[in-house]
């Protein structure tokens, strides 16, 4: 059995008790929040589990092998350097820290302590996501573009932008199914409203190959969308978070452009173009609660000492975009490259 203790019990942190909860090799001994009145609704619904404001009370347990942290992004990295000294493997919310230099100090905790650092990017747990890295590693042949739009009305987030709230699926997926890595970001964004963050943001990543990707995120569309589209030489894919069942569909569709011999009078460089409008065709996939995976993985890391799938180093990964992207939307949009990726043991 693996000890547990959740810290943050607002809007997410319900949901990893609950799927904790139902582990059959974890002991939830601890759910701790500086709200005691959300504490209570839990003291009902798990009677065994107790509770606190004081996190130093689940720090203090030599029986809990592993904290999850769903507190505010400002919070992560104190909280998770907090109980790696204590010696406890963490799960920390996405994203796992405010800053790259946060993320690496604790990669590098972790290591130094044979502990596991997981950072939750939920989505990559899904059987949607998982069809798409396969349809794109196995069907789409060269891939020339990811596109990405996730907007709705809210939640507006007081500590985070829309950036470093919702894209961070996106960047997390993207990290997931592409084989290959961004070299540079350029980000534009806006806040709308006096003294809060950026309601919405249009991200570039450009690559060291053709491929391009875009993302769009905003908190203040009158729609909810939740809509990918990847493009590639040989078939094409939707990635639709919104639909019921059919969640992804691979279209044998595409374009082929064969130069033409230019003939007497004519324009040189002239384009035979011919249209390939195939069969759409929609796997089965896997509806198992993509947290309940997750968290189930990231104890079976923490029993053999192994590396889950979104380790510290993928959390890394995303939060350098991120920082370089903000970087860029505090230039105006200009490129800004980002760092050599580090190797950690
Ligand atoms: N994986 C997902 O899909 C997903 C979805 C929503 C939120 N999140 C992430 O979860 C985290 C929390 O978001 P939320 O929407 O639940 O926020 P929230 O504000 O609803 O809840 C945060 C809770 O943490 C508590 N808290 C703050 N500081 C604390 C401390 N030092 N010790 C103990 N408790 C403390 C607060 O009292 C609050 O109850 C964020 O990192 C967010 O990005 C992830």
């Amino acid at each position: 059995m693996i000890g547990v203790g959740v810290i943050g019990y607002g809007y997410w942190g319900p949901n990893l008790v609950r799927n904790f909860a139902d582990l059959l090799s974890v002991d939830l001994r601890w759910v701790c929040d500086l709200q005691t009145e959300r504490l209570a609704r839990l003291r009902s619904r798990y009677p065994a589990v107790s509770i606190t404001e004081d996190i130093a009370q689940v720090f203090n347990d030599p029986k809990v092998d592993a904290v999850a942290i769903a507190t505010p992004v400002s919070t992560h990295f104190d909280l998770a350097m907090r109980a790696l000294k204590a010696g406890k493997s963490v799960f920390v919310e996405k994203p796992i820290t405010a800053t790259a230099e946060q993320a690496e100090r604790l990669i590098e905790e972790a290591d130094r302590r044979g502990l596991v650092v997981a950072v939750d990017h939920t989505f990559i747990h899904t059987g949607a996501v998982k069809k798409l890295r396969e349809v794109i590693q196995s069907d789409l042949g060269e891939v020339y573009y990811y596109d990405s739009v996730r907007v709705n009305l809210g939640l507006f987030q007081h500590d985070v932008s829309v950036m470093w709230d919702l894209a961070v699926h996106d960047l997390s997926i993207m990290d997931y199914v592409l084989g290959a890595r961004p070299r540079a970001v350029s980000a534009t964004g806006m806040s709308h409203f006096a003294g809060s963050p950026e309601n919405i943001a249009y991200l570039n990543l450009h690559f060291d190959c053709k491929l391009m990707a875009h993302v769009h995120v905003n908190w203040l569309a009158p729609v909810k969308v939740r809509r990918t589209l990847v493009g590639g030489s040989n078939k094409m894919v939707v990635y639709d978070d919104l639909e019921p069942s059919e969640k992804i569909k691979v279209y044998d569709r595409g374009v082929t452009l064969d130069p033409m011999a230019p003939k007497a009078g004519e324009r040189k460089n002239q384009m035979r173009i011919g249209y390939r409008a195939g069969d759409m065709f929609a796997p089965q996939l896997d509806i198992t609660e993509a947290l309940g995976a997750e968290l189930a993985e990231f104890i079976a890391c923490v029993q053999r000492g192994t590396k889950p799938t979104a380790d510290g180093a993928a959390g890394l990964r995303v939060v350098r975009i991120l920082e370089a992207a903000t970087a860029s939307m505090a230039k105006g949009g200009t490129l800004v490259e980002l760092p050599q990726e580090r190797v950690f043991a």
